[in-house]
């Protein structure tokens, strides 16, 4: 039992999940913090993966996931049943993290118990209300309610400067992907129990080019879902490719994928994969096709090529950065990017140059620093990418500070927090 105050951290999804894991682990190991996990299980088998990978046993586990839930259900059941969490577990904070459902009617649910909520990965804009849809409006209603917001960019962060939130409200402080990434990489390399599974992917693919695909966007569904399916077919009949595509379990995407792709000899239709399994299907691929937020994020940190099947994304910087292309879920369009990626070097190399837009992997240290008000932590400064960022966002050319990086000070204690040791060795 700690001193500090008692944190809520609700997680609804596989993405969420991922992207909390690390700010678990440390709150968990912090004594200055009391920390609960509530879990909505919005999604059931994908979030379960996770949360065993990352040895999270939620306290609270509300079970809600229904086949082919709608919107309207699932945000009523999230806010009557996280609700009843906040009424016994009576937190003085709740942290959500990223656009889901979950994210945003438990950030209502503290609104109404008036408990004011952190919003970890703020300030992502499309600018588009219905794309993603509902994602865009999710956070922006989370927005409107949080105290304190974690932005993964300085665009993400003037983003939410733009919308009147003051800026001793908003940390600038990475993208917690980078440090889940780094800890899966970590345990490819050292944990045999999730070795490294890139051998099982090569013996999948042969020699042939390897493309990692996944798609699920609800703003897909249908004619979009269906293009992609055909555009990868027509991708395949090229004999030197072999496509990998981890399904999602909606129906809308795994009944599409299975009735036009099951079969192909190039095409491996697989179940979604342990994060780490994923991770290393990622370092196998050569270029990846995707629609997700988070593989957008991991895919430039590994090198890969990523061609974005949506016509806009809250995530530009890769695309500026020349890693990403959005393309879109026109089959024409992906096709002939695909075809342009397999066959010009020049550009392939072009995009696959290894670069990190979205977090140095001390994401989740400053989130805590924030959370526990140490502005030591919160306001490190931090760079990546040749550049180097000041919390609120400005850039400036001057050395990083050096130092130990790994544990800091507050009242006198150290706070040790044994995953980051962990993973020390796998960061840039
Ligand atoms: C949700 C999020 C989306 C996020 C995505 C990550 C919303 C509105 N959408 O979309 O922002 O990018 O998760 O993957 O919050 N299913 C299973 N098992 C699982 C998970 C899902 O069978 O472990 C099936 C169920 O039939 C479920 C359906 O997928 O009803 C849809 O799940 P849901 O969470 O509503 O939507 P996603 O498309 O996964
Ligand atoms: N991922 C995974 N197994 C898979 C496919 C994806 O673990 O089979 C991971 C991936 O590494 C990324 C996250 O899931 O971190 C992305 O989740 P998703 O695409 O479902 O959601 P989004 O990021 O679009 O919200």
């Amino acid at each position: 039992m700690s001193g500090g105050p008692k944190i809520l951290v609700v997680i609804g999804t596989r993405p969420e999940a991922i992207k909390l894991f690390p700010v678990v682990h440390l709150l968990r190991a912090s004594p200055h913090a009391e920390t609960e996990v509530c879990v909505t299980a919005q999604h059931r088998e994908m979030l379960d993966q996770v949360l065993a990978f990352a040895d999270i046993v939620p306290e609270h586990d509300l079970d809600l996931m229904q086949s082919g839930q709608s919107l309207e259900s699932l945000s009523a059941r999230i806010l009557l049943e996280v609700s009843a969490v906040l009424r016994k577990a009576r937190p003085d904070r709740v942290i959500v993290q990223g656009d889901t459902t979950t994210a945003m009617a438990s950030a209502l649910a503290a609104f109404y118990h008036r408990i004011p909520v952190s919003h970890v990965e703020a300030g992502l804009r499309s600018g588009d209300l219905l794309s993603p849809w509902p994602e865009e409006a999710n956070r922006k209603i989370i927005g409107q309610i949080a105290d304190q917001h974690f932005a993964p960019t300085p665009r993400a962060a003037k983003a939410l400067g733009l919308e009147g939130i003051s800026r001793g409200r908003i940390f600038t402080t990475g993208n917690t992907v980078v440090d889940a990434l780094l800890a899966a990489r970590r345990k490819i390399a050292t944990d045999p129990r999730w070795g490294n599974r890139k051998a099982a992917f090569a013996t999948m693919t042969g020699s042939r080019r390897t493309i990692l695909t996944t798609c699920h966007r609800r703003e897909n569904f249908g004619q979009g879902v269906e293009s992609v399916a055909d555009a990868l077919t027509e991708i395949a009949a090229r004999d030197d490719v072999h496509i990998l595509v981890p399904v999602h379990p909606n129906p809308n995407v795994s009944d599409i994928f299975r009735g036009r792709l099951h079969g192909h000899p190039r095409i491996s239709l697989l179940p979604p994969l342990d994060y780490v399994d994923f991770v290393s299907a990622l370092d196998h691929a050569d270029l990846v096709l995707t629609d997700s937020g988070g593989v957008q994020e991991e895919a430039p940190a590994l090198g890969k090529p990523v061609l974005v099947l949506r016509d806009n994304t809250e995530r530009p910087e890769a695309v500026e950065a020349g890693t990403a292309l959005l393309v879109g879920t026109d089959r024409p369009m992906i096709v002939e990017q695909t075809n342009r990626l397999l066959d010009d070097e020049t550009h392939y190399n072009a995009m696959a140059t290894a670069h990190n837009p979205f977090g140095d992997g001390f994401a989740s240290e400053r989130i805590l620093g924030a959370l526990l008000n140490d502005r030591r932590v919160s306001n490190r400064e931090y760079s990546w990418a040749g550049v180097h960022w000041t919390p609120n966002g400005s850039a400036d050319s001057s050395p990083r500070p050096q130092g130990d990086r790994r544990r800091y000070q507050r009242g006198g204690d150290v706070v040790d927090h044994g995953w980051l040791d962990e993973y020390q060795g796998a960061r840039p």
